[in-house]
């Protein structure tokens, strides 16, 4: 998703935060990323009203109560659409960024925002859950396209030395959004039998906010220059976001790496897949990413209500426990900004993993025993806690940076989608499988996310090397002997290549 420090070099001016940076920054993030995460946790906390509306709704067109399997099936499809969208809008990104540009996308993309937010309002005055599940799935497609260019837009506009700083922002609106969804789900706020479809509807607002304000705002320099040649446009808008108008230097090393691009080419997906230097750089992203959804994430944000009720929290008092996990999630996503660099990827990876593999284990137990034991319901909310703890310093952030360092400039666009579809995937997979597992395995079902959260551990420590600090070759030359490949003497720059390697490793 997020393709922060994409285009290296440093550049001579340390730029700042404009301004219109800041506001271009914020107004896309919260048009668009903070409708992914809302959109993530906002059917949790009405969900017993919808299914009632669902089965009222069945009731008086067949005059017969809906079947429980039905209900199931249907509430499964109502969450799940939204990832499937995803993965279809993540499929759209490269045509629409290239057509429409980065901006022109963000705001072609309120379409898919506006609409299924209207439809949502009034499903209930219509009589029809079938538009809910297909609202759904267009509001996915909303936030697999967000979840790539907001990224991709502020990664264009920001100076090199705050891209990495600005490309955290779309991570953080997203737990805000989830936040804010946990907060108007509040029983006497949104989420009750009353309030439902203007909370759902509400996703609209963010969408017209930015339909109405982003357009002030400049587009890509890189992609005015660069796709459409636009010189005058792309100097203009360099010049309103850097703050002065001396943005030769800045234009000319766009005008270079563009070139250098061209020169390398850019490698298709099945291209990638078929390079065998960087097979396992792959596979290492599939199963990040696997690892990441399957692990249950979601699972928690759109149950938490009734892993909540069955770890025995009182009716009325888990809207408040909700709502301060999302508070917890925001906090560690702010956290992790600084701890990542310090620590390294790869340490963060197993502790989050480590952490999320307990967490669960610790789970089952506590729910098995809480008829027995009375303070046992609070192990659990403890356990949910240390696991949003576990992933939002994790398994949530770090794939992505680990993925943007794996990938030399030509292959990255190719290895991200490779990427943002097992990530949405995955995430469907979850949705749709998770409610029939709670049904079936009870409490046992986090054991299945357990044994997840450990193979991602297991397969991490044996291949997954720390990527901080390193060069596109170094990574390469870390991964050669799996990749049975040699790397040609040619292509290092140093003579004492394992040398600094090794210095490098015990930074
Ligand atoms: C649907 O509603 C009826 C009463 O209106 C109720 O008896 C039945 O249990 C409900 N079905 C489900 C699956 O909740």
């Amino acid at each position: 998703m997020e393709e922060s420090e994409a285009w290296g070099k440093p550049v001579e001016r340390t730029g700042r935060l404009t301004a219109v940076l800041a506001l271009a920054t914020l107004i896309s993030a919260f048009g668009s990323s903070f409708q992914y995460g809302y959109n993530v946790a906002a059917v949790n906390s009405p969900a017993p009203f919808m299914q009632q509306f669902y089965n009222n709704t069945y009731l008086e067109r067949y005059n017969e109560p809906m079947e429980e399997n039905l209900l199931t099936l249907l509430w499964s499809l109502s969450v799940s659409m939204y990832p499937l969208g995803g993965f279809f809008g993540s499929l759209m990104v490269a045509p629409l960024v290239n057509k429409l540009g980065r901006k022109g996308t963000l705001l072609f993309n309120n379409i898919f925002s506006i609409v299924p937010a209207v439809m949502m309002g009034v499903s209930e005055t219509a009589e029809s859950y079938e538009i809910i599940i297909v609202a759904r799935f267009i509001v996915g497609i909303c936030a697999g396209l967000s979840s790539n260019v907001v990224p991709m837009y502020l990664g264009e506009l920001s100076p090199k030395n705050l891209r990495g700083a600005i490309g955290i922002v779309p991570q953080l609106f997203i737990t805000i959004g989830i936040l804010a969804a946990q907060v108007l789900g509040i029983r006497s706020i949104l989420g009750n039998s009353t309030g439902w479809t203007l909370m759902l509807g509400l996703t609209g607002i963010p969408a017209v906010i930015e339909l109405l304000l982003l357009p002030f705002f400049p587009e890509s320099p890189r992609y005015l220059l660069i796709q459409k040649g636009d010189e005058t446009n792309s100097k203009k808008a360099l010049q309103r976001l850097r703050g002065w108008d001396d943005v030769d230097a800045e234009m000319m090393e766009m005008r270079l790496e563009d070139q250098s691009e061209r020169a390398e080419g850019h490698l298709t997906v099945l291209s990638l897949l078929s390079q065998r230097s960087l097979r396992w750089q792959l596979i290492s992203v599939v199963i990040m990413n696997m690892g990441q959804q399957l692990s249950g994430v979601n699972a928690i944000y759109y149950y938490a209500d009734s892993i909540y009720a069955s770890a025995g929290v009182r009716q009325n008092d888990i809207q408040y426990v909700t709502v301060g996990t999302g508070a917890v999630n925001v906090f560690m996503t702010v956290a992790a900004v600084f701890i990542v660099e310090s620590s390294g990827r790869r340490l963060l990876l197993l502790l989050g993993f480590g952490i999320c593999c307990g967490a669960c284990v610790l789970l089952t137990i506590a729910l098995t025993f809480q008829e027995s034991v009375t303070w046992m319901p609070y192990v659990s909310i403890a356990c949910v806690i240390v696991y949003v703890i576990g992933h939002a310093i994790g398994a949530s952030p770090i794939p992505n940076v680990v993925t943007t360092e794996m990938f030399r400039q030509s292959a990255r666009p190719a290895a991200f989608m490779v990427g943002g579809s097992v990530h949405w995937l995955s995430n469907f997979t979850v949705g749709l499988v998770f409610p029939f597992m709670e049904r079936g395995l009870g409490s046992y079902s986090f054991i299945v996310f357990a044994v997840v959260c450990l193979v991602a551990l297991i397969y991490i420590w044996l291949v997954v090397p720390e990527t901080k600090n390193k060069t596109f070759l170094e990574v390469s030359q870390m991964f050669a002997k799996r990749n049975k490949t040699e790397i040609k003497v040619s292509d290092w720059p140093l003579k004492d290549s394992t040398e600094s390697l090794e210095k490098v490793t015990t930074l």
